[in-house]
């Protein structure tokens, strides 16, 4: 039978995303929120066979280490993690979670750790999310209507009245949405807020079930005026989203690369790079570490809507980006004209699904970039020699995936991992962002 009355135990040490470990009678307990050395007061939510995880009630003694969280939800919920220690330790924490994962998985350490990538300045680590979704929740008890997060520990949205991490101006917008929708007689028909935060414009896509009436249209667009935002509606699947206010919408989303005179055009629904300033700060840092020079053909793999293949192509011979959504290539082909540059291309295909005999594979090139999803990249590393590039460089989201592909390159003897390190893409939250770089061993002839 599950016990849960709260307990007090000792957290002898923390995990990488921040959680403490406590050994009660000789069985694991998860804390989230709580750091080594620190006496706490938790209750179990969720028990398992070998472990058990626990909400955090109180901090009887505290770690040197914990600092006071910025955001009064922080702790129920979902979207934070990490508040409680300085960003400093937080990029710790995520470089030793790395290093672990390359060491346990790859056996390896890089030749170099890269210096870490993140924001400076006071409002570095704030701020800074440019999408999301925010989940809505009609709460009939309650007699409220809730914007935000999931909980932490539970499927329910966080009862919350502003973001720390969500890019200006959305952050403060949560109580105002909640007015809003309570106003509506779609309240309970309303569940989701996609957000799509441009250097140009914000836009906030409404997903409604139920069609909205006159009234409501007329609340949404004032909304829309009093805060300067775009509010469109969604009906169904991606293609049914359509501009309310402003109608027709005056032009694109888009966000700049300054140092490659770039500007990326993209839709709230399209993956970008989460963090503005530091997406700047990687592409740049990316670009250097590659090496590429003018004559060079460049592979941009996973590119989305040519967030590095655009600047790539600002200073390489030529660059193909690979992609598999569609609508992504057709954005990225859209990009490459909006910004007047004629060196790429780009293609649609499935490269989990490769059997190196494709055209674009046995072509080669001389420098490689990989940005893929969670799952990582094995199956066109595989066909790597094919390909031949003398530098790699592997842009990761997952550390685990990251270590496993890195033992299959170096494992095949033709790569060395020279460098790696961190990006704190995603300050506060555990979610650890990573780069590599490969170097094609020199053979002796
Ligand atoms: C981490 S994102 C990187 C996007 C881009 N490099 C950027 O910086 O904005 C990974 C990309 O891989 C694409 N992707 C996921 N699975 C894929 C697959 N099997 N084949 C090709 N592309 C895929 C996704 O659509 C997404 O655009």
């Amino acid at each position: 039978m599950a016990r849960r009355e709260p307990e007090v135990a000792r957290i002898v040490s923390t995990t990488h995303d921040g959680r403490g470990i406590a050994d009660v009678a000789g069985k694991k307990v998860f804390v989230a929120g709580a750091l080594e050395g620190e006496e706490v007061r938790f209750l179990r939510r969720k028990i398992r066979r070998k472990f058990d995880e626990a909400e955090l009630l109180e901090v009887l003694q505290s770690s040197r280490s914990r600092i006071e969280p910025r955001c009064e939800a922080f702790g129920r919920c979902g979207g934070c993690s990490l508040q409680h220690i300085s960003q400093q330790e937080q990029r710790e924490l995520k470089q030793r979670s790395l290093r672990d994962n390359l060491q346990r998985i790859a056996g390896a350490e890089p030749e170099n750790w890269l210096p870490p990538i993140y924001a400076t300045g006071k409002e570095g680590g704030w701020h800074y999310r440019r999408r999301a979704r925010l989940a809505v929740k009609d709460v009939y008890a309650k007699g409220r209507v809730l914007v935000g997060f999931h909980e932490r520990h539970a499927p329910f949205v966080t009862d919350m009245h502003r973001c720390e991490v969500l890019a200006d101006p959305v952050g403060n917008l949560i109580d105002p949405l909640i007015e809003l929708i309570e106003r509506l007689s779609i309240r309970s028909r309303l569940p989701q807020i996609e957000v799509g935060i441009g250097d140009n414009a914000v836009e906030l896509i409404f997903r409604v079930l139920d069609p909205p009436n006159d009234d409501d249209r007329a609340a949404m667009i004032g909304f829309a005026r009093q805060y300067d935002v775009r509010v469109s509606l969604q009906t169904g699947g991606l293609d049914s989203v359509t501009a309310l206010y402003p109608d027709p919408v005056p032009e694109a989303l888009s966000y700049d690369l300054p140092d490659f005179d770039v500007r990326i055009e993209f839709e709230s629904t399209d993956f970008v790079q989460i963090n503005g300033p530091v997406n700047r700060l990687l592409v740049t840092a990316t670009i250097e570490l590659l090496q590429v020079e003018t004559h060079h053909r460049v592979l941009d793999l996973f590119c989305g809507i040519g967030n590095f293949t655009l600047p790539l192509a600002r200073r390489a011979g030529e660059v193909l980006g690979i992609e598999g959504e569609q609508r992504l290539v057709e954005r990225a082909r859209a990009n490459a004209v909006l910004n007047d540059i004629g060196n790429v291309a780009f293609l649609k295909a499935d490269l989990f699904e490769i059997d190196g005999n494709e055209s674009w594979l046995r072509a080669g090139c001389d420098r490689l970039l990989l940005d893929p999803a969670r799952s990582g990249s094995l199956e066109l590393i595989k066909h790597i020699d094919v390909l031949g590039p003398e530098r790699i460089v592997y842009v990761s989201c997952h550390a685990g995936t990251l270590a496993r592909d890195a033992a299959e390159l170096s494992g095949q003897g033709n790569y060395r991992m020279t460098a790696a390190g961190i990006i704190d893409m995603f300050p506060h939250t555990a979610h650890v962002e990573s780069i590599a770089v490969f170097e094609k061993v020199a053979k002796n002839k």
